[in-house]
């Protein structure tokens, strides 16, 4: 694989998604995508099934190196938000009344990230919050300011070590090493939110398949992460059960003609529906399907709308909400969250790179995209620091090697 390409792997419960982007005059171009359904390779955003998966993994990497016309063999991974938890954490440093060098930022970085993480956990990312020095607040970059005494919190984003490496092995399976590992909702937010909305405060709600992801991102930091086991998946059972018919017409039922809003179905619209085996093919009001999206929709937003309650205490939302995942597209999903959340909202398509913008226009490909986004910005960071320490140093090692995990883990700082 040329240096100059990057690979996503976006590993969902209903898809799985390759992305292939080609960095050019420091912007990324998409140069291609391929898409596999999991086929129960997946539950609630976890591997159940290695085999599928890895079937799966083979098939979108095939189609994306067709489109691309390249051989991925490195990608960077993206990991569920149900299978994660966040740790707080806060370090010291003396400095000795002088200015704060890049070693010291470093230093007081490690200080904070010096926890105790249970065996059965791996850290896969240490976000700054801010910097403090002398209890000045609010800093994001202390290098160069004078002081006493330099603080820094973090966010330490741990995964449960078994799923963590049933990724892994699925795609060393599939024939590809993982370069690096990030949380789906930071790599959706690098695809379809902009630096000011990430600074003026900003919830994005992934609408999946298999699980809704809501992470609340203020002052250019990831701030909050929650996970609701319920998606899509759950939508297309309530359709089956309700009109009846079978989940595949259900799907497409809801694919085609899926609304949330009563009001923006006719109501004089009928629609045909495949019975179950040896039942006859009924005539459904459009607006009886609308009533049952309604009501596990309703439910979804009306649970994360506490999280983004307790959200706005800290962090004043000032650029609403944005909703990626296939279940955004959903009509009248944004209308019906703007009105339940009282905030601004709209979908999210991959913005921010250039090639096959087409074909990525899509709310569930951010993901996908935003790992290739990721994926640049880690070799662009890693780049400055080899630039800054040739010989490699001022990296501090984390804990224990162990696993598969071991061969491919780095310390990432996401500085904010
Ligand atoms: N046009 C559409 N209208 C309504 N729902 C749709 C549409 N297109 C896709 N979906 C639904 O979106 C869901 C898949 O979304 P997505 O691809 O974001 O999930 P995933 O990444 O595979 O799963 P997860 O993120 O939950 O692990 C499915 O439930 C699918 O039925
Ligand atoms: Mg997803």
């Amino acid at each position: 694989m040329p240096q100059d390409l990057i690979g996503g792997l976006d590993i969902g419960t209903t898809k799985i998604c390759a992305v292939v982007g080609e960095v050019r005059e420091n912007q990324v171009d998409i140069v291609g995508l391929g898409c596999s359904p999991t086929n129960g390779g997946l539950r609630k955003g976890v591997v159940v099934n290695i085999e599928n998966t890895v079937r799966a993994i083979r098939k979108a990497v095939e189609e994306a190196e067709t489109m691309a016309g390249c051989e991925i063999r490195s990608v960077y991974a993206g990991v569920g938000g149900g299978q994660t938890k966040v740790i707080n954490s806060q370090g010291i440093i003396a400095i000795k009344d002088r200015e704060v060098t890049p070693a010291d930022m470093e230093r007081v970085i490690d200080t904070a990230s010096t926890v105790a993480i249970p065996s059965d956990r791996e850290v896969i990312h240490t976000l700054v919050q801010e910097f403090l020095i002398d209890g000045q607040d609010g800093i994001k970059d202390p290098v160069g300011i004078h002081g006493v005494r330099l603080e820094c919190k973090v966010h330490i984003v741990t995964s449960a070590a078994t799923s963590l490496n049933n990724i892994l092995k699925c795609a060393s399976r599939a024939g590809l090493e993982v370069n690096g590992i990030a949380l789906q909702s930071l790599a959706a937010g690098e695809a379809v939110l902009t630096d000011e909305e990430k600074e003026l405060g900003v919830a994005l709600i992934d609408f999946g398949g298999g699980v809704t992801n809501l992470a609340i991102f203020a002052e250019n930091a990831l701030r909050q992460n929650f996970v609701l086991p319920v998606g899509g998946n759950n939508l297309t059972n309530d359709i089956a059960v309700g009109l009846p018919t079978s989940l595949h017409s259900a799907e497409e039922i809801k694919k085609h003609y899926g609304c949330c809003l009563n009001a923006l179905a006719d109501p004089m619209e009928m629609l045909e529906v495949p019975g179950l085996t040896g039942r006859d093919t009924q005539q459904l009001p459009r607006a009886r399907l609308a009533e049952i999206i309604h009501l596990r929709v309703a439910e979804i937003i009306n649970l994360l709308g506490k999280e983004v309650q307790r959200a706005r205490f800290n962090h004043p939302l000032h650029s609403g909400a944005v909703l990626t995942g296939g279940t955004a597209l959903v009509h009248g999903l944004p209308e019906l969250t703007a009105e339940a959340l009282q905030m601004h909202t709209r979908i999210g398509y991959p913005v921010g790179v250039g090639g096959l913008i087409d074909v990525i226009h899509d709310p569930s490909f951010a993901t996908g995209v935003g790992l290739v986004l990721y994926g640049f910005k880690t070799q662009q960071k890693a780049q400055r620091k080899t630039e800054r320490w040739p010989q490699g140093g001022g990296w501090s090692r984390g804990r224990s090697d162990r696993g598969l995990w071991s061969r491919v883990k780095k310390w990432f700082r996401e500085v904010v």
